[in-house]
C-alpha cells in the first residue's frame, strides 16, 4: 500500500492497482499550494463526513477522473444529486466488498453538515481490509468507546489515520489512546497545522506516541510512504 499525502486530511491511497482519494481538501488550503488537484489520481472518493475541509475538491475531481464517491448516504446522494455519476451510499457498521478490497464505515463523535447547509448524515471513518494490507481512515472525531470494536470486527490494522490536531478533533493524548482502542502502533496524523486552532508542535506529539512504543509519521505534503 502506496499512501501519498495532500495536506490537512486528505491522502490518496494505492493499493491493489486502484486508487483510493479520502477527504480531498487541497485548492482551499494554502500550505498544500504546490499540489495540483488535476494530477490527482482517484478511483474511488471516500469522503468521511461533510465538511468544507473534507469534500471541497471532492466534486471536481470525481467529475475529472469519474471516480466513484464512496460515503454515508446523505453525502452520497447530495455529490449524485450535483452531477456524479458515480457513488456508493453507505451507512454505520455496514461494510461493501469493492474490487480493492472490503470496506467498513464505522462511527465518528463529530459533526457533519454539508457546505450549503444540508443535512450531511452522520460522520464516520473507514476500515479498509486488502490484500496488501488494512488501515482505518477515522476522519474528524473525538476519541470513542466505539473504536474498540474495531479489532473486535475487523482484521489486524498495519496503519491508523488518526487526527491529532485537538481543538475540532481529538488532541495528540487521545489519539494515542484510540491507537491503543484499535491495537495499532503505526499512526499517520491528521488534521493538523492547516488552520491556527490546530497548530501542533511535531516533536512532542511524535514523543507521546514512541513513550508508548507507537511510531507516528507525519508526512510532508506530496510525500509519498509504502506501508505492508
Ligand atoms: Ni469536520
Ligand atoms: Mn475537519
Amino acid at each position: 500500500m502506496k499512501f501519498t499525502y495532500y495536506g490537512h486530511s486528505c491522502f490518496g491511497v494505492n493499493v491493489a492497482g486502484k486508487n483510493l482519494l479520502f477527504d480531498p481538501f487541497i485548492r482551499g488550503n494554502e500550505l498544500a499550494k504546490d499540489i495540483d488537484i488535476n494530477t490527482i489520481p482517484a478511483d474511488y472518493i471516500f469522503v468521511s463526513h461533510g465538511h468544507e475541509d473534507h469534500i471541497a475538491d471532492a466534486f471536481d475531481i470525481a467529475m475529472r477522473t469519474g471516480a466513484a464517491v464512496v460515503s454515508n448516504y446523505e453525502i452520497a446522494i447530495w455529490c449524485h444529486k450535483k452531477g456524479v455519476l458515480k457513488y456508493h451510499p453507505m451507512n454505520h457498521g455496514g461494510q461493501w466488498n469493492f474490487k480493492f478490497g472490503k470496506v467498513k464505515y464505522v462511527c465518528a463523535v463529530h459533526t457533519s453538515s454539508m457546505p450549503d447547509g444540508s443535512y450531511g448524515g452522520n460522520p464516520g471513518g473507514f476500515v479498509v481490509e486488502t490484500a496488501e494490507g488494512n488501515f482505518y481512515y477515522s476522519g474528524d472525531t473525538a476519541l470513542t468507546m466505539d473504536m474498540q470494536l474495531i479489532p473486535l470486527t475487523c482484521g489486524p490494522l498495519n496503519v491508523a489515520l488518526l487526527p491529532i490536531g485537538d481543538n475540532f478533533t481529538m488532541g495528540i493524548s487521545d489519539a494515542v489512546l484510540a491507537s491503543d482502542f484499535v491495537k495499532c502502533d503505526k499512526i499517520i496524523g491528521l488534521h493538523y497545522d492547516t488552520f491556527g486552532y490546530i497548530k501542533i508542535n511535531h516533536e512532542e506529539a511524535k514523543q507521546k506516541f514512541a513513550s508508548r512504543g507507537k511510531e507516528l509519521r507525519l508526512l510532508t505534503i506530496g510525500e509519498t510512504i509504502e506501508l505492508s
